[in-house]
């Protein structure tokens, strides 16, 4: 019940009065004892000082202090000010608080390999820090839906959606765990009577009671029609998460969930703005190991392979475009090496998939070429 009250901060507030909301939410977000009568600041400053401050001053600390790099751990008076302050607030996203640049940039791999990155447990504290900052400054977020919780097995999942009110509807997905995360593939929608769109899905992961969203957000760019009685992938249907319990619960947050009420079904699972930006990279540097490695079964040699991601215009000069935006979708720029292009060939993984490169060159080789494209997309 708090768990849920908790990710329904937003709604909450609407309907009961703020210390009320404050005093759930702050128990059940943080697991502090707040007084009911106490004040929205209150809450957050303690939930700053009691779960955000000390990982900082361990992990964070030693770079950010100076003016070396970004120096967001000057105090200003406060260090909690200072990090608010800094640079016109743009650490901290308070409409959105899981796309906050603080916890965000600290989960991605460009910043892992200048500096220590948060764990996802660690960037849900974060998260749920910046919700009371948000409702300590009277700033009220967009409202969130939320599944209930399953969990996952081997195989085939699926998550209803008749417990946010699209009876009928349902998102499915096959899991497969890793040694420190989980491989989802096949993410995909199965629309009932009246259909469904989702907009901007938010896999959670639950670790007992404390809430762990998706620290990169991947999904953030997704408003996906499903038409009655059609099946549509979500996005590029595959999400990589490392560092998290591997058979902690799940659920999924979404912006809003409703009938499709006559919105025309998506193209490509609802990627707004899904195209490349780097085609000459993707064709220079990830076409040949694609179509050395892959096209033998996802150019349509496998009728299943090519359903799973398709590579059918790879060979084309004319439809790099194309070819370009199929892969994207199965990439993760934030985290390269949880794009599933690349975490469902490599030797070792534990992904269920039929082509594994022979050996750790032959992968490198191809994971070097791909990473050149990739970072060209993910450049700002
Ligand atoms: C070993 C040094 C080092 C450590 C430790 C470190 N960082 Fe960084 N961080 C950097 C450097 C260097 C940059 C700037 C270069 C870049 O943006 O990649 C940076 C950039 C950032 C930025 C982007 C700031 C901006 O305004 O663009 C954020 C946010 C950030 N770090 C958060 C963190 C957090 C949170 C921690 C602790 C969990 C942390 N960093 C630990 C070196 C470090
Ligand atoms: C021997 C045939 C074969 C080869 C070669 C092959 N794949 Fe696949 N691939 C499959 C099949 C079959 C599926 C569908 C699995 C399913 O439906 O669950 C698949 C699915 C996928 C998926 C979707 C996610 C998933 O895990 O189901 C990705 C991404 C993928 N392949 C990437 C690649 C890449 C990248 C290469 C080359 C480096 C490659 N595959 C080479 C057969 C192949």
């Amino acid at each position: 019940m708090l768990d849920v009250l908790c990710r329904h901060l937003p709604m909450i507030r609407l309907r009961v009065s703020l210390a009320a909301a404050l005093a759930l939410a702050a128990v059940a977000c943080t697991g502090d004892i707040v007084d009911p009568d106490g004040d929205p600041l209150e809450a957050a400053m303690r939930a700053f000082d009691t779960n955000v401050a000390p990982t900082m001053q361990i992990k964070c600390a030693s770079c950010h202090t100076s003016t070396q790099n970004p120096q967001f751990m000057k105090p200003d008076p406060t260090l909690r000010e200072g990090v608010l302050g800094f640079n016109g607030g743009a650490l901290v996203d308070m409409m959105d608080p899981v796309a906050s640049r603080l916890s965000v940039y600290a989960s991605s791999q460009a910043h892992a390999t200048v500096g220590v990155n948060y764990t996802p447990a660690e960037a849900a504290q974060v998260t749920a820090w910046v919700e009371l900052e948000a409702l300590a400054a009277g700033v009220t977020p967009d409202p969130v839906v939320e599944t209930a919780k399953i969990t996952p097995t081997l195989g085939a999942n699926e998550i209803d959606l008749a417990t946010i009110g699209l009876t009928g509807s349902k998102l499915t997905f096959d899991y497969q765990p890793l040694a420190t995360g989980m491989y989802l593939s096949r993410i995909q929608v199965d629309a009932g009577t009246g259909g469904v769109r989702l907009v901007h899905p938010l896999f959670v992961v639950w670790d007992g009671a404390q809430a762990i969203p998706d620290p990169i957000d991947r999904f953030s760019d997704i408003d996906l029609t499903v038409a009655e009685a059609s099946t549509s992938m979500v996005g590029g249907g595959t999400a990589v998460f490392v560092d998290i319990p591997p058979q902690g619960q799940r659920s999924l947050h979404f912006k809003t969930a409703t009938f499709a009420n006559g919105m025309p079904p998506s193209d490509d699972g609802g990627i707004i703005g899904g195209g490349c930006k780097a085609v000459p990279q993707f064709t220079a540097n990830a076409r040949t190991p694609l179509q050395g490695n892959c096209t033998s079964c996802h150019a349509g040699g496998n009728q299943s392979a090519t359903n799973a991601t398709d590579m059918r215009d790879l060979g084309d000069d004319l439809k790099q475009a194309e070819a370009c935006a199929q892969i994207l979708s199965r990439v993760s720029k934030l985290n390269p090496d949880q794009s599933s292009v690349l975490e469902s060939v490599r030797p070792g993984s534990p992904v269920n998939h039929p082509f594994k490169f022979p050996n750790q060159g032959a992968f490198d080789a191809y994971r070097a070429s791909m990473l050149v494209w990739i970072n060209a997309e993910a450049a700002p």
